[in-house]
């Protein structure tokens, strides 16, 4: 899988992505991020990208321009499963959606800032709009950030233990059981007995209890009640 991602502020994606479950899946292979300074493309000689909003509206505006000669530039080399936009009023990004986004080739990934970007970019090349929950961020950079790593570590072989993420909260639209090591016993705070038995099917029978238990008791919507 390939991740471009287009910003104003790249540094703040460079260490992310280069230190990360991305920076492993990269190292295997697996996946590539490339992150893409919005600055480049502008064709303003102070290198402005965004500009004040027609109507008198506060803040200001990220122009059509430059975002479209990224992603034009992109386009041009690839295909691309979907171009997203990471804003506050975006889907609210969920397990779901990172599994399907997780068996695209190529995606785009649009970080928002200021007041928002001109609405004819969301019109005519933005194809999914995320939001990573009901807060509002400075800009679009953590998001996109959130949205990669979510997305790159369900590729398979990149976790190294590949179960882990099936057994994650969420996968099953229930929270994960708990999870202990060593030692069985720490200040005589006590390893659930069960989980010493070495009965395998008695320990998957507890696992599925306690994920009900902490679902109905934590996210009961999870479960439509
Ligand atoms: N940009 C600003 N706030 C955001 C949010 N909650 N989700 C995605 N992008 C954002």
């Amino acid at each position: 899988m390939r991740i471009d991602i287009i910003t104003v502020l790249p540094e703040m994606l460079d260490g992310f992505v280069n230190t990360s479950i991305l920076a492993r899946a990269q190292r295997s292979g697996l996946a590539e991020i490339h992150v893409h300074n919005l600055r480049d493309y502008t064709t303003n000689k102070h290198r402005r990208v965004d500009d004040y909003p027609f109507g008198g509206f506060a803040g200001m505006v990220m122009q059509c321009q430059p975002i479209d000669a990224c992603i034009s530039a992109l386009k041009a080399e690839r295909d691309y499963d979907e171009v997203i936009f990471t804003s506050p009023d975006g889907e609210q990004f969920n397990q779901p959606m990172a599994n399907g986004l997780s068996l695209a080739k190529n995606l785009i990934i649009l970080c928002g800032h200021y007041k928002g970007i001109d609405y004819r970019i969301r019109e005519h090349l933005i194809t999914k709009e995320i939001s990573i929950g009901d807060y509002v961020l400075t800009g679009g950079e953590l998001a996109a950030a959130v949205i990669a790593d979510a997305v790159v570590r369900l590729i398979p072989g990149v976790l190294s233990d590949e179960q882990s993420a099936l057994s994650d909260s969420f996968q099953d639209n229930l929270l994960a059981a708990p999870v202990y090591t060593r030692p069985a016993d720490y200040k005589g705070w006590k390893v659930p007995d069960i989980l010493l038995s070495g009965h395998d099917a008695k320990i998957k029978e507890w696992e599925l209890a306690q994920s009900l238990e902490r679902t109905r008791r934590l996210r009961p919507d999870l479960l439509g009640e």
